[in-house]
């Protein structure tokens, strides 16, 4: 396993046809691959996303500098953003502060978004899994559980669909309207 800077995995062998799975099945979930569609990548690490998608634009941005496309996300155009595996990383603070960020930027462009995101159900299958692909690590950087996440984001925006990837992954989208 290769890591890029600050520790953050490539996901290359085993563990690449796993994200490259988690990916497909986020695609089929969301639905926002297609030529008009502009998505944001939040905490987009390698890119794998922008990868997977076959038409829509994606736009990546990541804390880490030396992996991000762009310095600010706030002055892209987008009407979409992906956070996959991405908020466990986040205190609940954060998370509320992210949730009313994307609130402002709906507001200013007067049109709903669509949030997607996915987390690691951080089950026994998960750390199964994680034993399998030699990643001891890989829970690590969590700051909160899936259902901590989704019980602040659903108090800010609406749910949209929640669906369960074979007890690995969980993944739930919202619309963010403007106020
Ligand atoms: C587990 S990786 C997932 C990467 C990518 N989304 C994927 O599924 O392949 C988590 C990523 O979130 C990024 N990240 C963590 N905290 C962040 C924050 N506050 N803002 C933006 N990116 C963040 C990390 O740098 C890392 O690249």
């Amino acid at each position: 396993m290769r890591l890029t800077p600050d520790g953050v995995s490539d996901y290359s062998g085993l563990a690449g046809i796993y994200l490259s799975l988690l990916l497909k099945h986020l695609l089929a979930f969301g639905q926002f691959d297609s030529a008009d569609r502009r998505v944001l990548d939040f905490g987009c690490g390698t890119g794998k996303l922008a990868k997977t998608c076959k038409s829509a634009c994606v736009i990546g941005f990541d804390i880490i500098p030396e992996l991000t496309q762009v310095e600010k996300w706030q002055n892209q155009d987008f009407d979409t953003v992906v956070c996959h595996h991405v908020l466990y990383a986040l205190t609940p603070n954060e998370i509320l502060n992210f949730c009313d960020e994307l609130q402002e930027y709906t507001n200013q462009r007067e049109s709903s978004i669509l949030l997607v995101t996915a987390h690691s159900r951080q089950s026994w299958l998960n750390k199964f899994g994680m034993a399998l692909l030699q990643r001891p690590d890989a829970h690590k950087k969590t700051k909160v559980q899936w259902e901590q996440i989704d019980d602040i984001v659903s108090k800010q925006f609406s749910k949209v669909s929640s669906k369960n990837f074979f007890g690995l992954s969980q993944s739930i989208s919202y619309e963010v309207r403007p106020n």
